[in-house]
C-alpha cells in the first residue's frame, strides 16, 4: 500500500476531515434549518443529535477506512463481507448525486463574488434571472468543478491537506471577522436573541427531523467520505480524539456562521426577524439585500468576503466528495488516479446539468419532480436529488455501516482498531458509549429517519408534523 499515499499530519488529516464536513451545509444550510425550524430550540437538539450519535458514526467510519485501506465498497470485502459492499456503492452513488447538485449551488455562490465585489446588489431581486441564466451560472459551475479537480489530482497529501491547511483558517478568520462586524450593527442583538433563546414551544417532529438530518449531512456521514478519508490516515493516529475534533469544529463552525447571520438579519428587519425564515433563499436573497442597506464600497466588501468565505468552506468539501468515486475507480477499477480524477469530474458535472436547468430554465426540470413539500408535490431536480442522496441515502447507510460495524464485523474489532493510537480508549467511558451509540442507537434512530423520509418525500405520508 505504499504508492497509495496518505495524510502527512494529524493535523492535516483533521484539517481536511473537518473541511469535508464543513461546507454549505453550516453556512448556507444551517442557518435556513434553524430560521425556518424556530431558532434556538433546533439549535439544542443539532449539537444533542451531532455529539450521540454522529460522533460514534463517524469514528466508526475512520476505524473502517484504516483498518482496510480501501475505498467504501472494498472496505467491506477487504473485511470479509463482500455482501455488504453494496452499502458502499449506494456511498459511491451517493457521492456523486450530492456533488452533481453541490456544485450547482457552488457555482451560484463563486458568481455571487463577481457580483458583489461590482457592487450589484440588486441581484439580490433578480436572483431567479442569475439562476436562469445557465451560460453564465454553468460557466461559474464548471470553474468550480475544475478548481476542485486540480486539487485532487495533486493527491491527498499534495493536494488535498495543503488546500484545508490554507483554507480552513482563513474561513475561521474571515468568519471571526464577519461576525465582529455584524455584531456592531444595530438590532443585532434581536438576532442573537432569537438564535440562541430556545422556545421549546417551536419544536415538533419535523423540526426534530430536519435537525438530524442536518446534522448527518453536515459531518459528511453515511456514504463513506470518512471511511475513504480514514483510508488514508496514519495507524499511529488516535482516531477518536480526531473524530471529536472534527465534530467539534464542523459544529462549532456552524454556530458562529448563526451568529454572523441572524445578527445581520436583526438589522435588516428593525429587530421584528422577518425574513429568518427564509429558506434556501436566505443567502442568495436576503444576505445580498443587507449587504445593499449597508451600501457603498463597504458593503461590497462585506459581501464579497462572504461569498468567498462561502467558497472556500464549499471547495474544501467538494474535494472530499470526488474523492470518494476517485479512490473507488483507482482501487477496484484500477483506472490510474490522473485519469479516474477527470473522468469522475466529468460525470459529475454532466450528472449535474439537470439541476442546474431545474431553477428557471427548464420547465421541466424547475416543476416535474416528485418529492413531499407542504402543500404539493411539484419540485424542481435538485431538490428531487437531495432528497434521494441526502435524505434517504445517507440515513440508511449510517444505519448500515453502524449496524455491520458493531453487530457483523463486530465491536472488539472496532475497538481493537479504535483502540491503536488511542492507549486509555479500551474501558473507558467514551468507549462505552460509543459502543452503545453505534450498536443501537445509531441503526435504530438513523433507521427510523430512513422509513420516515421514504414515507413523506415518496409517498407523501406524514406521520410527524
Ligand atoms: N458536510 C458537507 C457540508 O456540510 C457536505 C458533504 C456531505 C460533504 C457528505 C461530503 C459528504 O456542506
Amino acid at each position: 500500500m505504499a504508492t497509495r499515499g496518505g495524510f502527512s499530519s494529524r493535523l492535516g488529516f483533521i484539517a481536511a476531515a473537518a473541511g469535508s464536513a464543513v461546507g454549505l451545509g453550516n453556512i448556507w444550510g444551517f442557518p435556513f434549518e434553524v430560521g425556518q425550524g424556530g431558532g434556538a430550540a433546533f439549535v439544542v437538539i443539532y449539537l444533542l443529535f451531532c455529539f450521540l450519535l454522529c460522533f460514534p458514526v463517524m469514528a466508526t467510519e475512520i476505524a473502517i477506512g484504516r483498518k482496510t485501506e480501501r475505498n467504501p465498497v472494498g472496505a467491506f470485502t477487504a473485511l470479509g463481507y463482500k455482501n455488504w459492499s453494496w452499502v458502499g456503492k449506494m456511498g459511491i452513488v451517493a457521492g456523486i448525486l450530492i456533488l452533481s447538485f453541490y456544485n450547482v449551488i457552488a457555482g451560484w455562490a463563486f458568481g455571487y463574488i463577481v457580483e458583489m465585489a461590482s457592487g450589484n446588489f440588486g441581484i439580490a431581486e433578480q436572483f431567479g434571472e442569475y439562476t436562469k441564466n445557465v451560460i453564465k451560472v454553468g460557466g461559474y459551475g464548471l470553474i468550480f468543478m475544475l478548481s476542485t479537480t486540480l486539487v485532487v489530482k495533486r493527491g491527498i497529501s499534495g493536494g488535498i491537506e495543503k488546500a484545508a491547511k490554507l483554507l480552513m483558517p482563513t474561513l475561521i478568520i474571515m468568519i471571526l471577522g464577519m461576525v465582529i462586524y455584524s455584531l456592531t450593527l444595530p438590532n443585532a442583538m434581536d438576532g442573537l436573541k432569537f438564535y440562541l433563546v430556545p422556545d421549546f414551544s417551536k419544536l415538533n417532529g419535523s423540526v426534530i427531523y430536519n435537525a438530524m438530518g442536518q446534522a448527518f449531512f453536515s459531518l459528511s456521514l453515511g456514504m463513506g467520505a470518512l471511511i475513504t478519508y480514514g483510508s488514508y490516515v496514519n495507524r499511529k493516529e488516535n482516531i477518536v480524539s480526531a473524530a471529536a475534533l472534527i465534530t467539534l469544529a464542523d459544529v462549532g463552525i456552524a454556530f458562529i456562521a448563526g451568529m454572523m447571520i441572524f445578527p445581520l438579519i436583526g438589522f435588516m428587519s428593525g429587530g421584528t426577524m422577518e425574513g429568518a425564515a427564509g429558506g434556501p433563499g436566505l443567502i442568495f436573497v436576503t444576505l445580498p439585500q443587507i449587504f445593499g442597506t449597508i451600501g457603498g464600497s463597504l458593503g461590497a466588501i462585506v459581501g464579497t468576503s462572504f461569498f468567498v468565505l462561502l467558497c472556500f468552506a464549499a471547495l474544501t468539501s467538494t474535494v472530499s466528495l470526488l474523492e470518494v468515486p476517485v479512490t473507488y475507480a483507482v482501487d477496484e477499477l484500477k483506472i490510474r488516479r490522473g485519469r479516474a480524477v477527470w473522468l469522475m469530474a466529468g460525470i459529475i458535472f454532466l450528472v449535474g446539468i439537470p439541476s442546474l436547468l431545474g431553477f428557471g430554465y427548464s420547465e421541466f426540470f424547475s416543476t416535474a419532480f416528485k418529492t413531499f413539500k407542504p402543500g404539493g408535490f411539484d419540485t424542481d431536480f435538485l431538490s428531487f436529488i437531495a432528497s434521494i442522496a441526502n435524505d434517504t441515502i445517507l440515513p440508511l447507510g449510517g444505519c448500515m455501516i453502524a449496524f455491520f460495524a458493531a453487530h457483523v464485523w463486530k465491536k472488539h474489532n472496532l475497538n481493537e482498531e479504535l483502540a491503536q493510537g488511542a492507549p486509555g480508549y479500551m474501558g473507558s467511558f467514551v468507549q462505552k458509549y460509543l459502543n452503545f451509540s453505534v450498536s443501537y442507537l445509531a441503526p435504530v434512530i438513523l433507521g427510523v429517519l430512513f422509513i420516515l423520509t421514504v414515507l413523506s418525500k415518496f409517498f407523501n405520508i406524514n406521520i410527524i408534523s
